[in-house]
């Protein structure tokens, strides 16, 4: 089991983050994210999720016109901002991912499969957003998930062969303190869970 300290850092004094210090995220760092976020379970270790890390101005700018004005500031202003996408057709790589069961990109290639297809590259998809956030705390790394943009733009932007899919945006960096929201409650145990 992790030390109290390490709960800490991952979960309960983990925030999200508004504001950014003056402080690079260097590329290595960004790979080190997902050396660590590939290795979390997906179904059929179908692992959809496709992550644009932009960090230039140039990238900023393509995403600016995408973003609600409330998080235009703060995604501008940090370091990197990573496009949580999904790929759609992600069952093409199934016979190497899932190589015992050679018949596995039948269960979602092709119109037929299309639901179940888009389902699983959603769901997958997003458990690897999570990953990815709580891989970037691990390093010490504050994160910002944003739904609050417009996805066709994103994905014109970005995207503009239609195969990739953008889910949520997601800014990396060092956090400033002064910038935080005031922490929310979370449902207790109670309201949450059941015992079966
Ligand atoms: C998928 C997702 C989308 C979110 N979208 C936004 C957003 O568009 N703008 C924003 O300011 N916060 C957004 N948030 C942040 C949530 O409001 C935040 O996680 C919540 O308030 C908890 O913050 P805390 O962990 O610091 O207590 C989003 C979070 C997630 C996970």
């Amino acid at each position: 089991m992790l030390d109290d300290r390490s709960l800490d850092v991952l979960f309960r004094n983990a925030r999200v983050h508004n504001g950014w210090q003056n402080k690079p995220v260097s590329d290595d760092q960004l790979r080190a994210i997902y050396e660590l976020m590939k290795w979390g379970p997906t179904s059929a270790n179908s692992s959809p999720a496709r992550i644009v890390f932009v960090r230039t101005r140039e990238g900023k700018e393509r995403l600016r016109p995408a973003l609600s004005s409330g998080n235009t500031e703060k995604t501008m202003n940090a370091p990197v901002t990573a496009i949580i996408a999904y790929d759609t057709r992600f069952y093409e790589h199934l016979p190497r991912l899932f190589p015992h069961n050679q018949t596995a990109v039948s269960w979602f290639a092709g119109p037929k499969n299309r639901t179940v297809a888009e389902a699983t590259a959603f769901r997958n998809g997003s458990l690897q957003g999570a990953y990815l956030m709580i891989a970037a705390r691990t390093l010490g790394l504050d994160v910002g998930p944003m739904s609050g943009f417009d996805n066709a733009k994103v994905d014109a932007a970005f995207f503009a062969d239609g195969r990739f899919r953008s889910n949520f945006l997601c800014n990396i960096g060092y956090g400033d303190p002064g910038k935080l929201f005031n922490r929310n409650p979370r449902l207790a145990f109670e309201e949450a869970c059941t015992l079966a």
